[in-house]
């Protein structure tokens, strides 16, 4: 007759006067009061949430990738292959999002868009953290966070390291491969740019996949990141097209046309590259 047991009965913790609690632990009275609606509009609260919920998680893609890419520059292969498939899961969840943004319709998302200034995810510093991680790099997004010197001093030191494909590189001339010294060498406040020692060596490790297993899974886990972040930019690109048609964009840009360019950037050419050739 469990039913009529008291809590402490059947075992289950009540009395939390000196013990830390699940709200304690997660700091959730500080992430539960940080949805503030500037207006009363029903569903602004939904495009506060989703928001938050893929800075969330491009917190932790960060936290992966920067433990990866250390990783791969130690040698460490087996830890940065199970980082990368977490970063990859984590990104299906960022594309999976998208689905429920699109219930938000155009007349919906116009009866608040006007409150929200000039505020963008184009002014997102996680995301520029991302894509500096991958090798993306432009000094112009630096400038934006003039105004915030923390942000910009963390971001512009960013901007200056060795990306997750800079160290696969390096394993690569590690291995024995001839990498040129000045891809090597090279100032990695550059965006990356195709080369040709690098893709024979990418040709070689897929022509010889049993000779070089662990390259060969390195280079299919970062094509499955490159992978996953053109679906995620390709189905925000179309959400917004859904929501906002041809507008310009809160952040200036010209919206769709300025998302559906930003698509054609590649951060591990010859990844791609090499798939044609063999
Ligand atoms: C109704 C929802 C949304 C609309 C209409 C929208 C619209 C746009 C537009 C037009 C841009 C281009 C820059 C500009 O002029 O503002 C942009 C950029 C961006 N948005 Fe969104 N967006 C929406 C939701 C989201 C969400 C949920 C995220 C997730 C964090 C996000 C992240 C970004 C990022 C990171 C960029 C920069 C992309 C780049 O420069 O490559 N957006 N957005």
């Amino acid at each position: 007759m469990l039913a009529n047991h008291t809590n402490e009965e059947k075992g289950i913790q009540t009395d939390f006067q000196n013990k830390m609690t699940y709200a304690d632990y997660l700091q959730l009275d500080d992430i539960l009061s940080s949805q503030k609606n500037i207006t009363n509009h029903h569903d602004e609260m939904l495009f506060i949430i989703i928001h938050q919920v893929q800075e969330l998680w491009i917190k932790l893609i960060l936290h992966e990738l920067r433990a990866a890419t250390e990783a791969i520059e130690n040698g460490v292969m087996q830890p940065a292959f199970k980082m990368l498939a977490r970063v990859t899961r984590i990104q299906y969840q960022l594309i999976q999002a998208w689905e429920v943004l699109s219930t938000l319709t155009p007349a919906e998302y116009l009866e608040f868009r006007d409150k929200l200034g000039n505020a963008s995810g184009f002014q997102s510093y996680q995301y520029r953290l991302m894509e500096f991680a991958l090798g993306y790099k432009k000094d112009s997004i630096l400038k934006i966070y003039k105004k915030d010197q923390e942000k910009h001093d963390i971001l512009k030191k960013a901007y200056h390291q060795p990306s997750i494909y800079d160290a696969a590189i390096k394993a690569l001339a590690r291995s024995g491969f001839d990498i040129h010294s000045d891809i090597l060498n090279r100032d990695f406040s550059k965006t990356y740019e195709a080369d040709v020692s690098v893709k024979k060596a990418w040709k070689h490790v897929y022509e010889n996949t049993s000779d070089n297993w662990n390259l060969y899974q390195l280079a299919e886990k970062m094509v499955d990141v490159e992978d996953a972040l053109s679906q995620w930019r390709f189905r925000h690109m179309k959400t917004v097209e859904r929501i906002i048609g041809h507008k310009v964009g809160t952040g200036g840009s010209s919206g769709v046309g300025y998302l559906k360019k930003v698509l054609d950037h590649r951060f591990f050419p010859e990844l791609w590259d090499v798939r044609t050739e063999f």
